[in-house]
């Protein structure tokens, strides 16, 4: 039986875990997005084209790949079909190779409505990307959510009928007053654009791993996003962790084998909330040029920072994270020096774990060790000797902090810049 690969971001999202996924999609046959929505943008750049996937695994640019959508997603047929029609206009055989849980949850129109709505509401804004992903997610829990092997039943116009007539109740204060009968259509027209990707995708993964087929889940958001164990209320709205792959999947935790752990030479963040190595000076902006750091779904100018050692630390160990994929160690390099958190000095005292209590946070100052830079170009290293010796010590002091293997080192944006160890 084979043992399912997961790839994990390990702090707010944007580590690159789609690039990773496609690497790993080279010599796997299956994979899977488990959770999270159209809030989520991977980029992958392929032939020279940069490509943002929003729902669809990135392992299906591999050209063999079967690529899963599978129960924990919060669908939007629209996005999904967009993107459904880019990926064919670029030569990818998506008709042999995506899937869609049946049970998937459907995001309708009222959802990013109410998202938009009840942002606008908060004390607090989280700063969502808008896309109606925490309504949906309420929906699904509530037990009045929508799922796509409903779009089949002949109980399907009664009860969006009856969804769009509640949201419309709740979506009265802010004039907004949906029309039933043009989402029907427009849902019956998705419906038939669906079908044939629609089945059940539990049992056809556990087929897949009782074949032997090399699979790998493409996590969505990260770590310190995950609505159990990030900074809530400052996060999303599912569980982007080990146990969210888990439950969005149908895979036990019996068939995980390896988990990757993704993250940037230094960190970044879109939206509100705590961070612990935010840099808001001309260093900040400058690793945001460098890295290009611009929301891939919202275009916002994410914040940015060094890297959060203690934070990863947690990170690794909430999900059993046995191999580090570390991106943009180019970007870093062009720095005379750089720094990487070590440890949080908290009311004098120095601490090392983690804890995403709001008062630990807010006190927590970042305690930085300084590590030289100017690494020259890196794209055409291959192997790890063949690094500058002061971008070998970053890796390794990585290592020997974390107890964890870098295993693969993004060089740059292309496909071929990565060193596999
Ligand atoms: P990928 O998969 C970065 C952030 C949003 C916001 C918060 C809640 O590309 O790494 P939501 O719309 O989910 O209710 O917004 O979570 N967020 C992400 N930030 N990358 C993502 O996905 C994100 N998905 C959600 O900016 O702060
Ligand atoms: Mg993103």
């Amino acid at each position: 039986m084979s043992k399912v690969n997961v790839v994990l971001g390990c702090f707010y999202g944007d580590e690159g875990k789609g690039r990773t996924t496609d690497y790993l999609a080279q010599t796997c046959e299956v994979a899977v997005r488990a959770s999270g929505g159209n809030n989520a943008g991977h980029t992958i750049e392929f032939n020279g084209k940069k490509f943002a996937m929003r729902l669809t695994p990135s392992g299906i640019f591999s050209g063999k790949t079967v690529a899963i959508i599978g129960n924990g997603v919060v669908l939007n047929p629209k996005v999904l079909i967009n993107e459904i029609n880019m990926l064919k206009e670029n030569g990818v055989d998506v008709d042999t190779y995506l899937k869609i849980s049946e049970k998937a949850h459907l995001i309708f129109p009222y959802h990013s409505e109410m998202d938009v709505m009840l942002e606008s509401r908060r004390a607090h804004k989280i700063g969502t990307t808008k896309n109606g992903i925490g309504p949906a997610y309420c929906d699904k829990y509530e037990r009045c959510g929508l799922r796509v092997e409903d779009l089949y039943k002949d109980s399907f116009k009664e009860d969006l009928r009856n969804q769009v007539a509640v949201k419309n109740y709740l979506l009265n204060c802010v004039d907004v007053n949906l029309d039933f009968d043009a989402i029907y259509d427009e849902y019956m027209r998705y419906a038939e654009i669906l079908k044939p990707y629609v089945c059940d995708t539990i049992s056809l993964i556990h087929r897949y791993i009782k074949e032997d087929k090399m699979i790998v889940c493409e996590g969505a958001q990260a770590t310190l996003l995950d609505i159990d164990f990030g900074s809530y209320p400052y996060v999303t709205s599912s569980n982007p962790t080990i146990g969210g792959i888990l439950t969005g999947s149908g895979i036990s935790a019996r068939d995980v084998g390896d988990v990757y752990g993704v993250i940037k030479a230094y960190s970044s963040r879109v939206g509100e909330g705590p961070y612990v190595t935010e840099l808001t000076d001309e260093t900040g902006d400058r690793i945001r040029d460098l890295g290009h750091e611009y929301g891939t779904v919202t275009g916002r100018p994410r914040r940015c920072g060094w890297l959060d050692l203690v934070a990863l630390q947690y990170a690794i160990d909430i999900n059993g994270i046995n191999y580090i994929n570390l991106n943009h160690l180019d970007t870093i390099g062009n720095f005379d020096t750089f720094k990487a958190c070590i440890a949080y000095e908290i009311d004098g005292r120095e601490v090392r774990e983690f804890s995403t209590n709001e008062e630990f946070l807010r006190k927590a100052k970042p305690v930085y060790r300084e590590f030289k830079g100017n690494f020259g170009d890196i794209s055409k290293c291959r192997t790890f000797e063949e690094l500058p010796a002061q971008a070998q010590e970053y890796v390794r002091f990585i290592e020997e902090y974390t107890g964890c293997f870098v295993k693969l080192i993004g060089t740059g944006a292309d496909r071929e810049c990565m060193i596999v160890r």
